[in-house]
């Protein structure tokens, strides 16, 4: 029977759990479930290894050309890894180093410009779930679907720290907290697709939620719009 998909997109504060509650609702709904954050940060990789000169718009411009980002789902792991120009950059993308990086990178008028037409391309055929900061506001201003994330900053270092840990990497609390309240300024303040909330997007702040509590709150609002109320 026909099942109408519709466009989810959830952007807000870094490390409040965006991407862990999309995940799940993509899973749940039978969605894709794109990670944006991770392509910002594979460009930013990209950038690091090939001493690009972020104040050079040519330079920028000539390695964006050969920047391929490409998502493939790992069996063993049951979720995807991001791949840069097919090598596995997964685990890389996630150390402090590229965080550090990233808003720099992110706020480069030409690296969004390419980032977002390529999330518009993704979402086509909708049936998605996409996490980011500009994804309600800029990618999909037409989304179904639109919550607006955030959580209290210390509970969000202390998510992040745990993260961290879990991967071996063991990081100063203040140093993250440091590292997600630079973010946050950085991400809100640039002139192209800054972090905002849009005005048709739900507030849901998640300091004190569980995991299953976020994604039931996004599922419902889903079959909420999808029974047409
Ligand atoms: O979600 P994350 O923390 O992995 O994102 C990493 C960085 O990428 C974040 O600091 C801001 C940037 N970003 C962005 O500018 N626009 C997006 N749609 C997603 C992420």
């Amino acid at each position: 029977y026909f099942m109408q998909k519709i466009i989810i997109a959830l952007d807000g504060h870094s490390s409040c759990g965006k991407s862990t509650t999309a995940k799940r609702v993509a899973s749940q709904l039978g969605y894709a479930f794109i990670d944006t954050g991770a392509m910002y940060r594979a460009v930013s990789l990209y950038f690091h290894e090939h001493h690009i000169a972020l104040t050079n718009p040519h330079e920028v411009d000539e390695a964006l050309k050969k920047i391929q980002i490409t998502f493939h789902f790992n069996e063993l792991k049951g979720k995807s890894d991001t791949y840069l120009n097919g090598l596995n950059v997964e685990d890389e993308i996630r150390k402090m180093y590229i965080s550090d990086l990233v808003s720099e990178v992110s706020a480069i008028t030409t690296v969004r410009k390419a980032m977002v037409a390529q999330q518009q391309k993704m979402g086509k055929h909708k049936g998605i779930v996409m996490d980011g900061r500009d994804i309600g506001t800029k990618v999909f201003p037409e989304a179904e679907v639109k919550v607006f994330m955030t959580a209290d900053s210390v509970i969000r270092a202390e998510r992040r720290q745990k993260e961290l840990l879990e991967k071996g990497e063991l990081i100063d609390l203040d140093e993250i907290l440091d590292n997600l309240k630079k973010r946050d300024v950085m991400d809100s303040t640039r002139e192209e697709g800054p972090l905002r909330q849009a005005e048709d997007a739900i507030l849901m702040d998640t300091s004190f939620m569980t995991l299953e509590e976020q994604v039931d709150f996004v599922i419902n609002l889903h079959d909420k719009k999808l029974a047409g109320k």
